[in-house]
């Protein structure tokens, strides 16, 4: 069965506490259910990862090569100042669904860049958790046309 990587970067595991003015009230244990109903809906299984270390976070991309045949990934503050991730994402070559919780381009300059954009299939901000589940949607409908070989 088809396999996507849900990659968390740093304080996502704070979900729920941390500023819910901005991020809400939701868990990343609720996101992770919202991940699970999702890819069952395309008849795919969800690997769910979250890492506040930007190295750990790098060699989950590696591994996903040849493992799972889509990332979601929010790699939160990381996104703004890895060019490292970025080149992860471009060496790995896994179609790669960029996701943040909140509207990065209606909030501090600093995050209006993000180094994963360019080398992402696409970016979904601004919707919470639902993001997760748009950005499932978007990769089931990118590897039904371009199906990857997810077996080495
Ligand atoms: C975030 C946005 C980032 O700017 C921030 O550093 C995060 C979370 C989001 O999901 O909205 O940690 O990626």
């Amino acid at each position: 069965m088809t396999s996507l990587l849900i990659l968390n970067g740093p304080n996502l595991n704070l979900l729920g506490t941390r500023q819910p003015e901005v991020y809400g009230r939701t868990t990343l244990a609720d996101v992770r259910a919202i991940c699970e109903a999702e890819a069952r809906d395309h008849g795919m299984t969800i690997a769910f990862e979250q890492s506040n270390h930007e190295g750990a976070l790098i060699d989950l991309i590696h591994a996903a090569r040849g493992t799972h045949a889509g990332i979601v990934l929010n790699a939160g503050a990381y996104t703004h100042t890895s060019v490292a991730l970025m080149d992860a994402i471009s060496s790995a070559s896994v179609p790669l669904v960029e996701v943040h919780l909140s509207n990065i381009h209606a909030r501090e300059a600093f995050r209006h860049r993000s180094f994963i954009a360019p080398v992402a299939l696409g970016q979904i901000c601004g919707f919470g958790a639902t993001g997760y589940a748009l950005a499932i949607r978007a990769l089931a409908a990118h590897l039904a046309h371009e199906p990857g070989d997810t077996d080495g």
